[in-house]
């Protein structure tokens, strides 16, 4: 739609918080200092992630905004934010995550490709929008489908943003038609982050959330919804953020033997130390960090280690003040990370280690090397740093 959606040029890039680490300046990509993550169970806006593929763009005229929905669908429609605006709001806990976070630890292994992410690609908000089983309806898409009378199993999401693997096209992912038509699933159309408008980094005005699935999957500046037979062709979703095993490289690779990667799997990190911290004697140290799953399962454990895995102690969870977390309750957010923490006694240098078991029992993998994949995706491996006591000559 011309004139609406402005120019995305870089020179046009939103100001941001300073203590951002910025791991690529355009396309703009930066995740918070870790200790940021467990200050608060909901991450402001400022510490939450930016992951771009391309500038970002520029919505200027609001009133002219609108999504399009086409496609296997009897009557494409126009639908404007008031139209969106008008449908019932929800708010959803979620945790967002890059399937790239931890690409730097992998990479360290063996060579990946891709931008380095520490262990920050990832961020809680409370998302604020329309549930998209509601906007489907309103092209004639019952709730639970999952496949349309002409045909239809996918609902693709176009971007505004153009990006130089989509070779200047726009952004855009699927997900199965059943899941977006399943109100439990809790799909939205968000315009709000924390109960603020969304900020432009974040997808103003409206964004696509898909709560357990890797973050790729909510795309931002959403411009319109395609009901299809197949699953999205785009780049990002056939030719990147795939899981293939260790054995694939760069002279072998057939993205087609692989799915695109939908739920992420469980995932914990130790937050309150960084990779080397120095302590000048012995004492007590607490250790906390975030532990998460997709596909909406809870979290069932987390275990802390102080000796490089051999034994371990339990470490507590918590999402909400005052409300003791118990996975897969309906008093838990389901799509949330929960916050985990454990005060242990430091007596000399020690390899402090985190894992996480969710309520599918799935656990995270010892290390980095029988996950390791080309382009660095999902390293869930046992989060590892060194507490160093004494003196440092390191
Ligand atoms: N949507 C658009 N239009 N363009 C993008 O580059 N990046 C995706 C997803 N949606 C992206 C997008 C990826 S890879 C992630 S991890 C999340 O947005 C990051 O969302 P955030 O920047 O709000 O944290």
């Amino acid at each position: 739609m011309p004139g609406i959606k402005g120019p995305s040029e870089y020179s046009r890039e939103p100001t941001r918080h300073p203590s951002l680490v910025i791991n690529s300046k355009q396309p703009f990509n930066a995740e918070p200092p870790r200790s940021a993550l467990v200050t608060s169970y909901v991450t402001p806006v400022d510490f939450f992630y930016k992951r771009n593929h391309g500038p970002i763009p520029v919505v200027d005229d609001i009133e002219r905004y609108s999504v399009s929905l086409n496609g296997l669908i009897e009557t494409p429609k126009e639908l404007t934010m008031r139209d969106i605006r008008s449908l019932p709001k929800y708010s959803v806990a979620a945790t967002l995550q890059c399937a790239g976070n931890r690409r730097t630890a992998m990479s360290k292994f063996k060579t990946v490709k891709g931008v380095g992410w520490g262990i920050s690609a990832i961020g809680n908000a409370v998302w604020g929008g329309a549930k998209l089983a509601d906007v489907l309806e309103l092209v004639g898409i019952p709730k639970f489908t999952a496949a349309t009378k002409s045909g239809g199993k996918h609902v693709e999401f176009v971007s505004i943003d153009k990006c130089k693997e989509e070779n200047e096209g726009p952004y855009k992912a699927s997900i199965p038609l059943f899941q977006a038509t399943n109100p439990d699933a809790d799909v939205l159309l968000a315009y709000e982050m924390n109960g603020e408008c969304l900020n432009r980094d974040h997808g103003y005005p409206l964004r696509v959330v898909v709560p357990g699935v890797i973050g790729a999957r909510s795309v931002k500046w959403l411009d319109s919804i395609n009901i299809l037979a197949n699953e999205c062709q785009g780049f990002f979703m056939q030719k990147d953020y795939k899981m293939f095993p260790p054995s694939v490289n760069w002279d072998n690779i057939d993205w087609s033997t692989r799915r695109p990667q939908m739920d992420f799997p469980v995932q914990s990190a130790i937050c309150s130390l960084e990779d080397l911290t120095i302590m000048k004697q012995p004492g007590k140290v607490r250790v906390s960090g975030y532990a998460v799953s997709g596909g909406g399962r809870g979290i069932e454990r987390v275990d802390v280690s102080m000796d490089g895995g051999k034994t371990w102690v339990e470490a507590t969870r918590y999402q909400k003040p005052g409300i003791s977390y118990v996975s897969d309750d309906t008093n838990s957010d389901k799509w949330a990370w929960v916050l985990f923490e454990a005060t242990v006694d430091v007596p000399h240098s020690v390899e402090i280690v985190a894992k996480a078991v969710d309520s599918a029992a799935n656990v995270q993998p010892e290390s980095v090397q029988e996950i390791w994949n080309l382009r660095g995706v999902l390293n869930t491996s046992w989060h590892r740093v060194q507490l160093h006591v004494g003196h440092s000559n390191l």
